[in-house]
């Protein structure tokens, strides 16, 4: 899968060189690539925002830069290949597990890191025109810029991509797969500090085990998020 990421703010990308994540860039499964707004200004301060036509507080991100840099992006990429272009916004639609799973199949995304106020509303319209573009929030609060959501975005459906978690078993039991939550692990010794495991986990009974499990999905979700579960299963 080939990433494209455009920001004013490259060093907030730095730690896609870690983790699994690194390991596959290494590996040529994921190819990103981050590209600086500021290298498609073209005056000497590389200003990239203005203030917002009608007033208001705050800049609005212009954009020329936006254009030179989609176009760039689209131009190099292979002929035939259409990327989704998303711009990570508060005011987009939220980003879920099923989310990540539809963009892990795609070959080609682009990322675009708004800052200050956002950005010039143009610049959507003409990224249409370049590709599929979806505007996705991380969720119901807001962050500086786009960037820590679209590093969190990159790292949800990068481990999706075939090959980057070694063990792809380990991708089926987690959270939201199965529109529950995680059944809760423990691991050795079976007694720490006065706490037990769970006596059903030591009995080596697969089949109770696998009930047990999904029971606690469903108490978990009934406590934590009942907005996951069927109006009949909440109470
Ligand atoms: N930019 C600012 N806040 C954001 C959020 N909640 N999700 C995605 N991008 C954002």
């Amino acid at each position: 899968m080939r990433i494209d990421v455009v920001t004013i703010f490259p060093a907030f990308f730095d730690i896609l060189d870690v983790s699994l994540l690194g390991k596959a860039r290494g590996a040529g499964l994921l190819d990103v690539r981050i590209h600086d707004l500021r290298a498609h200004t073209h005056d000497r301060h590389r200003t990239v925002d203005d203030s917002p036509y009608g007033g208001g507080a705050g800049m609005v991100m212009k954009p020329e830069p936006w254009g030179d840099a989609l176009d760039q992006i689209v131009e190099r990429t292979d002929a035939g290949i259409r990327p989704t272009i998303i711009f990570p916004s508060p005011a987009g639609e939220v980003f879920t597990q099923t989310t990540a799973r539809d963009l892990s199949t795609r070959e080609h995304l682009v990322f675009g890191c708004g800052r200050y106020e956002g950005i010039d509303e143009r610049v959507f319209a003409y990224a249409a025109t370049r590709g599929d573009v979806r505007l996705i929030s991380l969720g119901d609060y807001v962050l500086n810029g786009g960037e820590v959501a679209a590093m969190a975005m990159i790292e949800a459906i990068g481990r999706l991509v075939p090959g980057v978690v070694g063990n792809p078993e380990s991708l089926v039991e987690e959270s939201h797969e199965d529109g529950l939550l995680e059944y809760p692990s423990f691991t050795k010794p079976a007694t720490w500090r006065g706490y037990d495991v769970p006596e059903v986990l030591l009995s080596g009974h697969h089949g109770r085990v696998a009930q047990w499990r999904h029971e606690q999905q469903i108490e978990r979700t009934r406590a934590r998020r009942p907005d996951l579960l069927p109006d009949t299963d909440r109470d």
